[in-house]
């Protein structure tokens, strides 16, 4: 059967141990990358997905929690292995995980495995139920709610396309949302005469109750959709969701989540969000490769949304979520790729990533609010932001300071021009290192002297 009823109850793969069992089946079918991450993890022994890792490291049987033991966000040695796994050159600084993860080689390797066996013409294909089981394993969501666009941008533009909307609707969202969250509405709302409300933001919020009031004071009769990015592009911002939910739902209004950036930084219960959609791109914080993305649908869109896209068995309600994969010929090494990342993330353990990626982000905010002519603006707060840290550049314009350090350091960063703010966003990963976060600031504070 698949998925259960309720998201946060759902119990599929939640034993570590069916992952497991997938990956069998994979290495079974005669496929490499499942072995390589056995490998991985015992060149780890990061005690995160596999049993043989956790008696190497005398552990004895697992507990249910991944990066329960093992190495911390600060076991530097550990950190330097997992650096290894990635083909980043050893002398360039990326930040810029916020737009797209580089892959580490077992992803790269399983997407390839995958077009040498096409060009073979040889099977397996991808299991896809596999993969709908994992992601609903690590993000605590129904299986059977997935469906997987090739990005963000084409998951919300499936829910903007198929909502039936008409003149007069509105449709409310922040003005702080990406072109891949945004411009879907921007289109229907032209061509269906629909109203399009941005609402400005407090930089940084005091809280998330201030973030709920600012929907809870701009909603009206006319409102149909609430669109918001679950961590923001501009500053790395976390949205209450499960707050708009609980606001909104009464009200008959559909809460759309831009979910470009969780899945991969930070624990995520879709089941106890429990939005109405939750568009997604494993290709950055997933490290998936590029053109992966997922787009979950809440029980009763899964037969109510129209498909935007007209092929085989579109009117099948028995298919649910699946009727939005019938997209023609598809490139499925990169969901080949996203297996093995899930299996990759799994095999060092979410937990252990998440308080990494803290780590970084903490140390990286606090060293620039030390530079003169820089203020912060993400906010202070953990509970509030999420991996990237956002900031102005004194009297150095953002694009000019990327350019300088692009060629001065070979660092790549992000400019964040939209909407007019003119700052620059720097997003750390696994692969970077404390002493690269501490080189950054420093770089950046030479830059602006
Ligand atoms: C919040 C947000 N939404 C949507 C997108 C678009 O993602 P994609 O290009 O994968 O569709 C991005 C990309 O950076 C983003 O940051």
């Amino acid at each position: 059967m698949r998925g259960g009823r309720g998201g946060s109850n759902f119990a599929g793969m939640s034993d570590r141990r069916e992952f497991l069992g997938w990956l069998g089946a994979a290495a079974a079918a005669g496929l490499a990358w499942p072995r390589s991450v056995a490998a991985l993890e015992r060149r780890l022994g990061a005690g995160g997905l596999l049993p043989s890792a956790a008696a190497a490291a005398g552990v004895g049987a697992r507990s249910g929690a991944a990066g329960s033991f093992g190495p911390g966000p600060g076991d530097d040695d550990f950190w330097e292995l997992v650096r290894q796994e990635f083909l980043i050159p050893s002398d360039r600084l990326y930040l810029n995980v916020g737009t797209l993860g580089p892959q580490p080689r077992v992803v790269l390797d399983a997407a390839v495995e995958h077009m040498r066996r096409v060009a073979m013409t040889y099977p397996p294909g991808v299991d896809w139920s596999g993969l709908e089981q994992a992601l609903g394993a690590l993000l605590h969501a129904q299986p059977a709610g997935f469906a997987f666009p090739r990005n963000t941008t084409e998951g919300m533009s499936f829910v903007a396309n198929g909502l039936e909307l008409k003149a007069g609707d509105e449709i409310l969202t922040t003005t702080h949302e990406h072109i891949g969250g945004l411009c879907p509405w921007q289109l229907v709302a032209k061509r269906h005469g629909l109203t399009l409300r941005e609402l400005p933001l407090p930089v940084p919020p005091a809280d998330a109750g201030q973030l709920v009031d600012v929907f809870r004071k701009a909603v009206t009769r006319r409102t149909r959709v609430v669109s918001v990015s679950h961590v923001t592009f501009t500053t790395g911002l976390v949205m209450p969701v499960r707050e708009l939910v609980d606001l909104l739902r009464p009200r008959g209004i559909v809460v759309v989540v831009d979910g470009a950036h969780p899945p991969g930084l930070m624990p995520l219960d879709l089941g106890a969000l429990d939005p109405d959609f939750y568009a997604s791109s494993p290709h950055k914080w997933l490290l998936a490769p590029q053109g992966t993305g997922f787009l979950w649908l809440r029980e009763e869109w899964r037969t109510r949304l129209w498909p935007s896209v007209g092929s085989g068995d579109w009117d099948n309600l028995k298919l649910g979520a699946q009727r939005f994969n019938h997209l023609g010929t598809l490139d499925e090494s990169r969901l080949a790729g996203l297996a093995a990342a899930l299996a990759f993330h799994q095999a060092i353990g979410p937990e252990r990533v998440h308080a990494r990626i803290r780590e970084l982000r903490r140390r990286l905010a606090e060293g620039l609010a030390t530079v003169p002519g820089v203020t912060v603006v993400s906010p202070p707060d953990d509970g509030l932001v999420a991996g990237m840290v956002a900031f102005t550049t004194g009297r150095v314009p953002a694009l000019e300071l990327q350019q300088r350090l692009e060629k001065s350091a070979n660092m790549r960063t992000r400019v964040i021009g939209e909407h007019g703010y003119g700052w620059m966003r720097l997003s750390p990963h696994i692969y970077n290192s404390p002493a690269e976060m501490d080189r950054a600031v420093e770089l950046i504070r030479k830059e602006l002297a």
